[in-house]
């Protein structure tokens, strides 16, 4: 089991937001903020399917995850507050989120299913946010030094993801989740993920007038394609999911460990 701490972060998101809040790089910031918008309704599904998963285990195993899950839960709940009102500057910079529609939408198909396939897609989904954490964390040098706050959010939120990665998927295991299904919910989601950050990342960068500029697409070659970058520096932590002895602890965190105890005067624990 997990310990999880729920940290109040000590930073002011009601200061506005700069238009190119990221090093002044126009896709590294249209990038963050698509994700950005996708965080309110993925990780309130996220609570939502692992509390209601974390239900149907029998007695003996719920006692075993309440506190986890709690965690989680505390954990999860901060994220979104925090990039609610991260979003709310972004409407007002001109964004327009369109995630967050087409995943309710895709959700609805859910309804009356197997409370599994929620906890699988989300597992599958933590994964990717773990995997994406892992690499922020050793790479915090791209969300330059303009605006020390986002970057302290975006810190502390990737170190906390690391931290409690293997929630939803233990809780999958526990109710008896087929590896059959945890994959193939990871190559939907995978097919679902890659597919909305890039539509929502192009609308952000359209909005900001910064689409068929030649630097944007310059940043967004060296910052997903190039030596360390998010798609060559990520494959292979993603594809070791289908495996099927896989489990979420044998990916290193240290990275989120460090953070946290270099940082502890950005956040204050508070109980879950
Ligand atoms: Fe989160
Ligand atoms: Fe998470």
């Amino acid at each position: 089991m997990t310990d999880l701490v729920v940290r109040r972060l000590l930073v002011d998101m009601e200061a506005p937001i700069a238009r190119h809040w990221c090093d002044g790089d126009a896709f590294r910031t249209a990038l963050f903020n698509a994700l950005s918008m996708s965080f309110p309704f993925g990780e309130q599904f996220f609570i939502d399917s692992v509390r209601n998963g974390a239900k149907l285990l029998p007695e003996h195993q719920q006692e075993r995850f309440r506190k986890e899950v709690q965690g989680f839960i505390g954990q999860e709940a901060t994220h979104r507050r925090l990039h609610s009102l991260y979003n709310g500057h972004l409407d007002k910079l001109g964004l327009v989120n369109h995630w967050e529609p087409r995943a309710k939408k895709r959700l609805d198909l859910l309804a009356g299913a197997d409370p599994r396939h929620c906890v699988a897609i989300t597992a599958a989904n933590e994964h990717f946010t773990a995997i994406l954490a892992d690499w922020m964390l050793h790479n915090a040098h791209l969300f330059g030094d303009s605006d020390e706050r986002l970057k302290t959010l975006w810190l502390w939120h990737s170190a906390e993801e690391s931290e409690h990665k293997c929630t939803a998927f233990d809780v999958y295991q526990a109710l008896g989740g087929s590896h059959e299904w945890r994959v193939t919910w990871m190559r939907r989601v995978t097919v679902f993920f890659l597919g909305d950050v890039i539509r929502q990342t192009v609308n952000n960068l359209y909005h900001d007038g910064t689409l068929f500029k030649w630097s944007t697409w310059k940043s967004a070659a060296s910052y997903l394609f190039g030596k360390r970058g998010l798609v060559r520096g990520n494959y292979k932590a993603w594809r070791e999911y289908f495996r099927p002895d896989f489990h979420p602890s044998q990916q290193d965190s240290a990275a989120s460990v460090r953070w946290l105890a270099e940082n502890s005067n950005a956040f204050v624990p508070v109980a879950a």
